[in-house]
């Protein structure tokens, strides 16, 4: 229902979006990850045709942004990483105010908006001033103006920044909630971790380029080609770190204080020989464990050429 192709914004020198390709079907929730300045509200933007590309398509429904954008606007929400709030407005009023807007009126825009109220959990709040809100509850009541138009394709900048914990999970409840309602979401964000277990796919960008996207599943095994164990023995840390770097499946070992990290060749899944060689040489292995792929060290691998 989302398709990029080679979409590219520069600014100056500066390429902030470089051949951006994106493939979305219905009721996927895209992760889009990296840090900050990597293009990631570059692309949202012109997504939602708020920015025009130099180069590249952008389809959404199979609507073109160049030739349909007014039916993109119909089709997509936005939701910028800031955005204000008018004081003097009770959140009820806000959302009609947005609503009107959106040309929803009449008798049933009462009826929309307090939906979309629900669907946010923010019902409770609907007579309270919008500039008295906390932070996360500004994001709900955001979302629930995004939701108002009932877009298809939902692009969410940044929604979970500045939030304490709960209204972290609070957000992610409600990605899961917009998936289930079988929209297309994308959720941008500078904190890998946070979006790993609500995510169907990941895209990971840096400087500009896509370094990986895909299923998280598949992103996580790309980034796994290369397993770092984390080994503890009893005794004689550095002397075992120097056994193991002999074995011909190891790449790279460190140490750092009593842990040693071993990193070794691409498709070396069998590394039995490992803790064998250590406990032939009387070692007691105190801790063998591989290290986990979260979407932290997934990036990190993954982008390992563009960084410094
Ligand atoms: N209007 C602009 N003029 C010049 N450079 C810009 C403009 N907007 C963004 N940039 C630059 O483009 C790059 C990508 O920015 P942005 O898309 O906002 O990244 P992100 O959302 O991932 O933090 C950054 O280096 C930023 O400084
Ligand atoms: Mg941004």
């Amino acid at each position: 229902m989302l398709e990029t192709i080679k979409l590219t914004k520069r600014y100056g020198d500066l390429v902030a979006a470089n051949e951006i390709t994106i493939n979305l079907s219905q009721g996927d929730v895209f992760g889009f990850i990296g840090p900050n300045g990597s293009g990631k509200t570059t692309t949202m933007r012109m997504i939602a045709t708020l920015l025009n590309p130099d180069y590249g398509e952008c389809y959404v429904c199979g609507k073109s942004i160049y030739t349909n954008p007014e039916e993109i606007r119909r089709l997509v929400g936005y939701m910028p990483d800031f955005f204000g709030v008018y004081d003097d407005m009770t959140v009820i009023e806000y959302l009609e105010f947005f609503a009107a807007t959106y040309r929803i009126n009449g008798p049933g825009r009462r009826k929309i908006c307090e939906e979309k109220l629900e669907l946010v959990d923010m019902s409770f709040k609907r007579d309270a001033m919008v500039n008295q809100l906390s932070r996360g509850q500004t994001q709900r009541i955001g979302l629930a103006r995004t939701l108002l138009h009932e877009p298809e394709l939902l692009l969410l900048d940044e929604p979970a920044s500045g939030l304490d914990p709960r209204a972290r999970i609070e957000i992610r409840k409600l990605l899961r909630r917009l998936g289930e309602l079988k929209k297309t979401v994308i959720v941008s964000s500078h904190i890998l971790p946070e979006l790993a277990d609500v995510c169907t796919r990941v895209g990971m960008i840096e400087k500009g380029i896509m370094v990986a996207d895909g299923v998280v599943a598949d992103v996580m095994k790309k980034a796994r080609e290369a397993v770092i164990l984390e080994i503890q023995v009893m005794e004689n840390t550095e002397k075992a770190a120097a056994l193991l770097e002999q074995h011909d499946i190891v790449n790279k070992v460190t140490t750092e204080k009593e842990t040693i990290f071993v990193t070794l060749k691409p498709n070396s899944d069998d590394y039995s020989e490992l803790p064998s060689s250590l406990i032939e040489s009387g070692y007691r292995i105190r801790q063998f464990r591989e290290e986990e792929v979260n979407l932290e060290t997934a990036f990190m691998e993954l982008t390992k050429g563009l960084q410094q």
